[in-house]
């Protein structure tokens, strides 16, 4: 089996290979290609990943190259994980965002669709190639924002692609420790979009366990504790009872949606943008790989936010190559099994995943408290995706007046202006 990791210089792919190694790891791997097209980043990277692969005794190849089509070449599986822009790009839309006093996050808001226009053009690139080189490999799209990328290559002609966040598997690890059991006992009720998920349920031997859970959580928040997310999320507290009154646990990325005020002042008043700092953190990483003497995963990955994401790809991988089905919460086509959102809408829900294919479940109605929310931001992506794929300023100027985090024409205006003076549109 081959295994293609497309933006392979980041600074994440070595994570990959604890799983790939796993003394138990049934997945028949025996070629790991990582392709990016900066060799600064590529060398010390794949170096290290050769290092971590020869110390577990790794009966695969580890391979880098620049060449998008030899990587694909015959690939069975392509984890497709770029940052087109780099952290550059990403500094630039925190500050498109801020300059008009609006949220610019990565994924969320502003930021999430200067994102989305660098990234869905590239993506559907790659998906072509794929065509090509590889017709019959899934597709494991990490390239955020991976809701909106998901449904792009969906709607335009990849079939084989699967949506992955690391966010609902975090959580689920989470919510696990808290009840002290393993994460295979604890099955989640999961509902949402990508970067907008609430969970509903925790089933644990046939009972919900949820309530309780944010009963303890009130009482963490009571006493200036929260439950852990991912690092690159301010740690906000909602007021005492939201939860109770939610009745649900919703994911960290709806802060940006609960606690908009309070997110901005949060992100005004940081010394420096999330990129600025993940830079700082990416420059310290690559040295320690350039390091011939490093053969463990260094503690600085502990500081990005994309915690269990290697987990997820891992058991991805085994459960696409598996006769029985296995569920995991992932990024597909609705399908009919969300009420209110368009069939060929992408949603974030539980999926039975086996070597047939990938089948979102069946869920209960989405709750009125979220149900508006949900189908307003799914109207900004949808429009989002048109935007980016057909190059459109008018769609791209109704995407970010859609957009819940945009108040107004006249703003939505401005920051389309300055969209288009940065080139994105
Ligand atoms: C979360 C998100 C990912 C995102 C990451 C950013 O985990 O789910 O989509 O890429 O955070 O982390 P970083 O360390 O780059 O800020």
């Amino acid at each position: 089996m081959k295994l293609a990791i497309i933006g392979g210089g980041s600074t994440y792919s070595p994570e990959i290979l604890g799983g790939l190694t796993a003394p138990d790891s049934a997945l028949g791997l025996t070629e790991l290609v990582l392709q990016d097209p900066r060799p600064e980043r590529l060398g010390p990277v794949a170096g290290f990943c050769r290092r971590l692969a020869s110390k577990a005794g790794a009966s695969f190849a580890v391979r880098d190259t620049a060449s998008l089509d030899a990587a694909l070449d015959g690939a069975d599986f392509v984890v497709v994980q770029i940052r087109v822009g780099g952290q550059e790009g990403r500094h630039a839309d925190i500050r498109t965002g801020l300059d008009f006093g609006l949220i610019g996050q990565e994924t969320t808001g502003v930021g999430g669709f200067a994102k989305a226009l660098r990234s869905i053009p590239e993506v559907l690139e790659i998906a072509r190639r794929m065509e090509q080189r590889c017709p019959d490999a899934w597709m494991l799209n990490f390239t955020n924002p991976s809701g909106m990328v998901t449904e792009a290559l969906l709607r335009h002609g990849r079939e084989r692609v699967i949506g992955l966040c690391n966010v609902p598997i975090e959580m689920h690890m989470e919510v696990a420790k808290l009840l002290g059991r393993p994460r295979e006992d604890v099955q989640l009720d999961w509902v949402g979009l990508n970067h907008l998920g609430w969970l509903r349920k925790v089933i644990v031997d046939g009972d919900d366990l949820l309530p309780g859970l944010i009963e303890k959580i009130e009482q963490m928040n009571a006493s200036g504790q929260a439950l852990s997310g991912p690092a690159n999320i301010p740690e906000l507290q909602y007021p005492p009872g939201f939860l109770r009154a939610l009745g649900m646990i919703p994911s960290s990325y709806v802060r940006y949606f609960y606690a908009t005020d309070e997110m901005l002042e949060s992100i005004q008043a940081a010394p420096r943008s999330r990129a600025q700092e993940v830079m700082e953190i990416e420059s310290e990483l690559l040295a320690l790989y350039a390091d011939e003497r490093q053969d463990t995963l260094p503690s600085q990955l502990s500081k990005r936010g994309g915690a269990w994401y290697s987990r997820l790809a891992v058991d991805l991988l085994g459960a696409l190559q598996s006769d029985t089905p296995t569920v995991h919460i992932v990024n597909t086509q609705s399908r009919g099994t969300v009420e209110g959102m368009p069939d060929d809408a992408v949603v974030e829900v539980p999926c039975r995943i086996s070597r047939a294919g990938v089948e979102p479940t069946v869920q209960d109605p989405p709750q009125e408290s979220i149900i508006g929310l949900m189908r307003h931001v799914k109207a900004y992506e949808r429009l989002a995706v048109e935007a980016a794929v057909d190059r459109s300023r008018d769609k791209a100027y109704m995407a970010l007046v859609a957009n819940p985090l945009v108040p107004g024409a006249s703003k939505a205006r401005s920051v389309l202006d300055r969209l288009i003076e940065r080139g994105l549109i």
